[in-house]
């Protein structure tokens, strides 16, 4: 299906999908947020895919909402036109996805990569929620994904103060995965994805749906679910084939069933 504000290319196993509002760093405006919500939710359905990368350019990965956009709201048209919808559906989707982030990556833009599974940023990456210094704050799970990430002492201090942070400083507070130079960021995201590509997919959604239930359960609830999750896979092909590969000492060819 041909998009507007994105751009997707599929290669072996996994696709990118690239945000391409260059003009404007990225931002999210409506319709480019539901071009991404019908194409994560098209490669979730598609069996040549098995894991996603999402990423902007070297500039901004996002530099948040449109505020051009949202500018003349009011908040009755806020309501009605249910913009969060759309992240609701991102964040249902159960294949792992990973942010490739260089750049601006700042409220909405940094919500959209803390709902990714895992984040590879480049050494340029800016994280930040600057909504404050436009008199609002962040909407899109920004107060809650940044202050389970980092604790509430430095979530607090980059929602009131709205500055940015930096990729090492990302990094050293939990909030992403790895730096790589410039050059190499979207190549090392494609590295990882190909690892995740590569393992049995039914183990690694049933595993990505256990860890994210940690953020909205108790413990005893969570040890529960996992349970199920894990017993679920000994109904799996993979994870006789997994096993006895192991025992046969060769390599085991995940299939999804
Ligand atoms: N919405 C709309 N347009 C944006 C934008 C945004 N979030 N961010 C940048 N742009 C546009 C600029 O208006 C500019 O367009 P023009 O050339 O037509 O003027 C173009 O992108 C380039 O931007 P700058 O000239 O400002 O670039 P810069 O390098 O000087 O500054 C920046 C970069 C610091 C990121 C600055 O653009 C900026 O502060 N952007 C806004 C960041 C922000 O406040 N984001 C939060 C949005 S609200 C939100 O996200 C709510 C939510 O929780 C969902």
């Amino acid at each position: 299906m041909p998009y507007q504000h994105i751009l997707i290319i599929k290669e072996n196993k996994y696709a990118v999908v690239q945000f391409n509002r260059p003009e404007v760093l990225n931002a999210l405006n409506i319709k480019l947020m539901e071009e991404l919500a019908d194409a994560l939710e098209a490669l979730d359905k598609d069996d040549e895919v098995r894991c996603v990368i999402l990423t902007g350019n070297e500039k901004a990965f996002a530099a948040g909402a449109d505020i051009k956009e949202m500018a003349d709201a009011s908040a009755v048209t806020m309501y009605l036109e249910d913009r969060f919808a759309r992240w609701d559906r991102i964040r249902k989707i159960k294949k792992p996805i990973i942010a490739a982030v260089s750049g601006f990556a700042l409220g909405g833009g940094c919500e959209l990569s803390m709902t990714c599974d895992i984040i590879i940023a480049s050494e340029t990456a800016k994280f930040g929620q600057p909504e404050i210094n436009i008199g609002v704050m962040p909407g899109a799970g920004g107060t809650q994904r940044l202050t389970r990430a980092v604790g509430k002492a430095k979530a607090m201090e980059i929602v009131l103060t709205g500055n940015m942070i930096t990729a090492q400083e990302a990094l050293q507070w939990g909030l992403i995965n790895k730096i790589v130079p410039v050059e190499y960021y979207l190549q090392e995201a494609k590295n990882v994805a190909k690892e995740i590509a590569g393992k049995p997919p039914l183990a690694v959604r049933l595993a990505k749906e256990a860890v994210l239930k940690a953020f909205d359960t108790t413990i005893e609830g969570g040890l529960e679910y996992e349970r199920r999750n894990f017993y679920l896979l000994f109904a799996s092909d993979d994870q006789k084939e997994g096993m006895k590969a192991f025992v046969e000492k060769r390599k085991p060819e995940g299939k999804g069933r």
